[in-house]
């Protein structure tokens, strides 16, 4: 397949370019193609004609949305709607990326994609207009819903873990917020099977299981052999810009009635991704060299 793919430096463009191999086409842009920008986006999606467009391009940083609310609608909606609309005119489908934050959090068993959105902070409310244009403009859509999303190639909760490990004698981390820790390069695997199927519609893909940050650090030193005690510390006590959800859990039922594999456990993933895939230096939280 050629598929035009944005945000292609990001976490997930990143392990996109890497699960792709030479199985596929992949035409790659990051900010060098802006996707606020309606006409270069319309002709470059014209110019390319591609299968298949993956937008893993997006304003990522939650607490910097409640900040800079335009430019978080900006990245998240009018980008999705700009691609729709090229998707459109080319009669191309749109993959588009979206989050666990467009849910309130309140739930107490996890979301399917039938539960009903109702996002609370400027990132998730931004995200979710993103997916309305994307729906409301195009028939053949995918769109795959992630979290706690870490991979090789970005800052993260587990590089960042890592390294607080290492230098601090103890680490606080919230135990009052609990979903699902996702590798970008499991879910970017996942996202090249979906396409292939023509299965369009709305899909949560997260690594299984449900845990809290807290647990999820334990989980991170215990792989990395740190010994560094993780303490309980709650959401309020850390007094974050941005709401965060309590409970963001996703099933993936869309998976699942579509007769496609479910995501493996985060544990097994997470293993890879410290002891497998991540360069030396940033395991050990040392510097490169
Ligand atoms: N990270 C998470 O924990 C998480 C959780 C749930 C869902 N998601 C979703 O998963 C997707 C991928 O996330 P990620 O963690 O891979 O994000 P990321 O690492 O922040 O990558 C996003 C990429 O998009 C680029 N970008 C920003 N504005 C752009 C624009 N106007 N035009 C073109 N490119 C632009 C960014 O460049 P700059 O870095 O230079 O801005 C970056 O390279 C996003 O849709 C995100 O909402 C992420």
């Amino acid at each position: 397949m050629r598929i035009l793919l944005t945000g292609s430096n990001g976490q997930l463009g990143t392990d996109f370019r890497r699960a792709a191999g030479a199985g596929h086409e992949i035409v790659a842009h990051d900010l060098d193609l802006d996707i606020t920008d309606r006409a270069a986006v319309a002709s470059r999606v014209a110019e390319v004609e591609p299968d298949v467009v993956v937008n893993a391009a997006a304003f990522t940083n939650v607490d910097g949305a409640e900040a800079d609310e335009l430019a978080a609608y900006r990245v998240n909606a009018l980008g999705p709607q700009n691609l729709a609309l090229a998707c459109q005119a080319e009669d191309i489908p749109l993959l588009h990326v979206s989050t666990d934050f467009v849910f309130s959090g309140d739930a107490t068993e996890p979301y399917t994609e039938f539960d009903r959105p109702d996002p609370r902070g400027v990132y998730g409310k931004s995200k979710y207009a993103g997916e309305q244009y994307v729906s409301g403009l195009l028939d053949c859509f995918y769109i795959c819903r992630t979290s706690w999303l870490y991979g090789v190639g970005g800052g993260n909760f587990v590089k960042t873990m890592l390294k607080a490990g290492r230098e601090r004698d103890e680490v606080r981390v919230v135990d009052d917020q609990e979903g699902s820790p996702t590798y970008s390069l499991d879910l970017a695997r996942k996202i090249l099977e979906i396409i292939e199927t023509g299965s369009f519609g709305v899909y949560n893909l997260s690594n299984q299981g449900s845990i809290t940050w807290n647990r999820f650090t334990k989980d991170i030193f215990e792989i990395a052999g740190i010994e560094t005690p993780v303490l309980p510390i709650s959401t309020a006590e850390l007094a974050r810009p941005a709401p965060r959800p309590r409970y963001s859990t996703m099933r993936g039922l869309a998976l699942e009635i579509a007769g496609i594999e479910p995501m493996r456990g985060y544990r097994e993933a997470l293993e890879d991704f410290i002891l497998r895939d991540l360069p030396e230096h940033e395991q050990s939280g040392g510097k490169p060299g």
